[in-house]
């Protein structure tokens, strides 16, 4: 049995105001256990941007709860000490209270992920309240919202300060334990995190946040797509992911590959 400290949810929020928490996207069990295995990773979260960076969609709409609790379970399995995060996908709880209990309850179960994270504010609060009398931990998630990508006419800075003071306030008072901001002002991120209790999670919120969080495709410069404004690419493994195919083919090509100590007597 593993003697790694796993993050728990108290910790996460004792985290407010205190040391920035680093929170990474992942989707598969290498990747979960290469990032985990840095001790750096606070939390770990499966995001609904598998849509996009995975499997290659122009959004994260056509995203099953199926999909979302195959690639959360590789990441559990992968991490030993980060708090794991799975996003509930568009539709998977939009119906119905019973019906956001009904799939996070399955997400948990069949993951062993230890939170969910849904899109939305004041709407959701409900929702969120009842997942957390259920004992299901709960990240928020507002300011833009790529589940809502069509009714907010396109990925902008979501700037109505009132409607994001409002959305989170709700969500944090439901009984979230932390809050996604997704781009807006650095200003208001930081007023955001002023008001509310538990940690705020920023990404293209401004530095003020209680904690930031990457598309670990992105963070790598894996992904080849769009690149916001608010990405930091700390390397580009499209490159040298590139160059690694085309050296080996080169050396396939060559008859150089496989050499004889690659080869068996
Ligand atoms: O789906 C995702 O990756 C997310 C992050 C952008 C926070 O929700």
């Amino acid at each position: 049995m593993s003697t790694q400290k796993t993050v728990t949810v108290p910790e996460f929020v004792g985290r407010k105001g205190g040391e920035p928490i680093v929170m990474i996207t992942a989707a598969d069990f290498t990747m979960a256990r290469l990032m985990d295995s840095t001790g750096e990773v606070d939390c770990l979260l499966v995001g609904d941007s598998l849509g996009t960076v995975v499997q290659g969609r122009p959004t994260t709409l056509a995203v099953t709860l199926d999909q979302m609790i195959y690639h959360t379970e590789m990441v559990v399995r992968g991490t030993q000490r980060a708090l794991v995060v799975a996003d509930m996908p568009f539709g998977s709880y939009h119906e119905s209270i019973e019906q956001a209990i009904r799939n996070a309850t399955r997400m948990m179960q069949a993951t062993g992920c230890t939170a969910v994270k849904l899109e939305g504010g004041v709407r959701f609060a409900d929702t969120v309240k009842a997942l957390v009398e259920c004992g299901i931990p709960v990240v928020g998630h507002v300011g833009l919202m790529p589940q809502t990508v069509h009714a907010m006419g396109g990925y902008k800075v979501q700037r109505n300060e009132q409607k994001i003071l409002d959305d989170a306030s709700a969500i944090a008072e439901a009984g979230a334990f932390g809050v996604v901001l997704e781009c807006l002002p650095a200003e208001l991120g930081k007023r955001v995190t002023e008001m509310i209790k538990v940690p705020t999670i920023g990404i293209g919120a401004g530095v003020h946040c209680d904690g930031q969080v990457l598309v670990g495709h992105d963070l790598l410069g894996l992904f080849d797509g769009h690149r916001p404004k608010f990405v930091r690419p700390y390397a580009d493994l499209k490159e040298v992911v590139r160059d690694c195919v085309k050296r080996f083919s080169s050396d396939v090509k060559a008859r150089t590959f496989p050499s004889l100590e690659e080869s068996f007597r």
